[in-house]
């Protein structure tokens, strides 16, 4: 794995960089991104570049790894919302080229869906991560099987706890979601994962320098041939 440890607004640079590099090479590359707080700089630095016409996604199509179950993408805390606001309504991406999953799916052989449409798009790319900070990559938090696919999971009481900012109150926050699965990560040609914060300082410990284990779900990246760590200063602390 390929660290790379700057300031938040250096390595949200740097990262952008590699979006560049992608589809440069590869114009109708398939993207995976991430929703959270993490990825908001580089959803900054792609918008800038798109705007200065120094990148296009026009070619491109995105799949996002995850969504809230129960929710819409009229809601103003869906993940759907979440990009269209903060990504897809400022670039070139065209918008019936990007898919998140469906809150409303009801059953996990339905979620697997995602999986087949992302196989027939011919596999992700670059898959975009945040982490958790209990490990978690996309919803799938400790214990998720290693050879899981999209699938319907109930959110972790930490997890609940780290979005409630997000909601009203906690009560709003949904006790499950739908995600990709750790096997559609691992699926991803290359891997761009990203934490920010003193918070993640610990997991990211544990995620680089600890066992590969379901209960550091992110560990399992250890065993990826492509995956780059954008940390700024304060997340690598302790490394
Ligand atoms: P954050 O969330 O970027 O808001 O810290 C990351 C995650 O939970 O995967």
């Amino acid at each position: 794995m390929k660290v790379i440890i700057d300031s938040a607004e250096r390595i949200a640079e740097l990262a952008a960089q590699r979006y560049t590099q992608l589809l440069s090479r590869k114009p109708d590359a398939v993207l995976g991104f991430a929703t959270g707080s993490t990825p908001l700089g580089l959803y900054a630095q792609l918008t800038k570049l798109v705007q200065r016409g120094e990148l296009s996604f026009a070619q491109a199509s995105s799949f996002n790894l995850d969504e809230y179950a129960g929710l819409d993408g009229e809601h103003d805390q869906s993940y759907r919302y979440f990009m269209n606001h903060n990504l897809f309504y400022h670039i070139d991406l065209p918008i019936e080229r990007t898919r998140v999953p469906s809150g409303m799916t009801d059953s996990d052989e339905s979620a697997a869906k995602y999986d087949e449409e992302i196989q027939a798009a011919g596999g992700i790319d670059l898959q975009l991560l945040g982490i958790g900070n209990n490990g978690h990559i996309g919803f799938n938090e400790p214990g998720t099987d290693f050879g899981s696919l999209t699938h319907i999971v109930q959110l972790t009481e930490s997890t609940r706890e780290a979005n409630k900012r997000f909601f009203a109150s906690i009560d709003d926050v949904p006790t499950h979601a739908v995600t990709m699965g750790i096997r559609t990560v691992m699926n991803a040609k290359s891997i761009i994962l990203m934490a920010i914060g003193s918070a993640k300082a610990p997991i990211i410990k544990a995620t680089l320098q600890g066992a590969v284990t379901p209960d550091v779900p992110a560990s399992v990246l250890q065993l990826h041939p492509s995956v780059e760590i954008y940390l700024d200063n304060e997340a690598a602390a302790l490394l």
